[in-house]
């Protein structure tokens, strides 16, 4: 079981109310002007078709021409896939947040609420400027580390550790514990309430300290910061910390590895937002729009909606919201000057992402790092990132040349050997 970050949470697997009746006829879920297909059609697609992960956009435009709103079996969830439903559902307080469990974005209600302030601390004021100023640091640090380079992987050796070394540097902890901390991270970290035993270990004698000496650091802002005028506990602390280090930064990555990639794939973008520095939220925005790092975010009926039968489980499809042709002009095309990308991506709503500022700065100060340090950076020539993935979906490597381009010279069958080549 994924929680809407990719990552594993705890409890039970996905157990939708399968409908022993007929599947009813299709009908769209919210506003959507176009008319419902009314007749019931055989075999809707699945997200389960093998190869689904590879690509998923035919079947994303295959649901909302035809199918809005369908019962997909093998999936065991009723999927929503124009971008006016999607929106409509994730705020429907009809549909709760799917499955239930611990973490604030499985929680409803009250404690929802309740959860969610003790987590906006990180969020802003002195922590926020704290973290920022880590992201910046780690940011060129991680930069510069590739500039003796002639090729690197930008996946592998800056969007996965950048979001990760942010945290841990803005938190105060030792940059030495990078690595392990990024471990835990990703082997299961139950981020949204972000708690993992061997991270709650290890920071439960830093929260110690910082109680007793705070300092400059977001460790040391939230161990003073209040929530309804009482200070955090220490188990909430290390949540924050937890939700901070964990799948907020694996969904960071992600559609870190996307957004490097969109500008990639078009030079002549890149190079106007390496020139217009004010071009980078768009940019940004954009990529968000057309690749978000998460695909789907679940929902559970507690009342009938429209067709939804109550206890059903309700697939919202970020992924098809996206490129939704009756909302986004030409929706596959990237362009950095898109007047309104929309928001889709943080969800909508009670639920929406409260790190989506954090991930914007993160994006901003993570390219314009690549383009002080990086100056020629530039696709590796005949690589094509291919993005995978259905729940959380990126280019799994993004390979780059790093150094100037070779000056061009005569054709190599014209060109002299040197005194000693070996080559014949
Ligand atoms: C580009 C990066 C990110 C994307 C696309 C993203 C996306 C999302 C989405 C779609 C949701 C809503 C889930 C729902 O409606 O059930 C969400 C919730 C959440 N996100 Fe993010 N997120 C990102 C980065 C972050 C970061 C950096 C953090 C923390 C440091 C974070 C923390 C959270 C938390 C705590 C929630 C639960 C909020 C609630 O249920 O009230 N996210 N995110």
């Amino acid at each position: 079981m994924l929680c809407p970050h990719g990552l594993p949470v705890e409890g039970a697997p996905i157990a939708p109310t399968v409908p022993d009746t007929p599947v009813p006829p299709v009908t769209p879920l919210a506003t959507s002007t176009r008319p419902p297909v009314v007749r019931r059609l055989p075999d809707p697609p699945s997200l389960l078709t093998p190869g689904i992960e590879r690509d998923p956009y035919p079947l994303y435009r295959t649901l909302r021409q035809r199918f809005p709103l369908v019962y997909d079996r093998p999936f065991g969830a009723w999927l929503v896939s124009r971008y006016a439903d999607v929106r409509a559902a994730l705020a429907d307080p009809r549909l709760v947040a799917a499955p239930p469990g611990r973490t604030l974005a499985h929680l409803e209600g009250g404690t929802h609420s309740a959860h969610r302030a003790l987590v906006s601390p990180a969020f802003r004021g002195h922590a926020l400027t704290a973290l920022t100023a880590g992201v910046e640091r780690t940011a060129y640090v991680l930069a510069r580390r590739l500039a003796d380079r002639q090729e690197a992987d930008l996946v592998a050796e800056f969007c996965h550790w950048l979001p990760t070394a942010a945290a841990v540097a803005a938190l105060g902890l030792p940059y030495e514990d990078t690595a392990r901390v990024h471990a835990w991270c990703r082997t299961g970290l139950d981020h949204l309430g972000g708690h993992h035993p061997e991270l709650d270990a290890f920071l439960l004698p830093y929260i110690a300290r910082r109680r007793a000496h705070p300092g400059d650091d977001l460790l040391s802002a939230l161990c003073t910061a209040r929530a309804d005028g009482r200070p955090l506990s220490d188990e909430a602390v290390a949540g924050i910390a937890g939700t901070l280090l964990g799948a907020g930064g694996e969904a960071t990555a992600h559609a870190l590895a996307s957004f490097l990639a969109n500008l990639l794939d078009h030079p002549g973008q890149l190079a106007l937002v390496r020139a217009r520095p004010e071009l980078t939220a768009g940019a940004w925005a954009e990529s968000l729009r057309r690749d978000p790092p998460l695909h789907i975010v679940l929902r559970r009926a507690v009342e009938p909606v429209g067709a939804v039968p109550v206890g059903a489980t309700v697939a919202c499809l970020l992924g098809a919201a996206g490129r939704d042709p009756a909302r986004f002009a030409d929706p596959d095309r990237y362009d950095v000057f898109r007047p309104d990308p929309g928001q889709l991506a943080y969800g909508s709503g009670r639920h929406f992402c409260p790190g989506a500022l954090l991930a914007r700065l993160t994006a901003e100060h993570g390219l314009h790092a690549l383009f002080a340090a990086l100056p020629e950076l530039r696709r590796s020539p005949g690589f094509h990132p291919v993005a995978d993935g259905l729940l959380s979906r990126s280019p799994r490597s993004l390979l780059v040349r790093l150094g100037r381009p070779a000056p061009e010279g005569p054709p190599a069958t014209a060109r002299k050997a040197p005194p000693h080549a070996c080559a014949p």
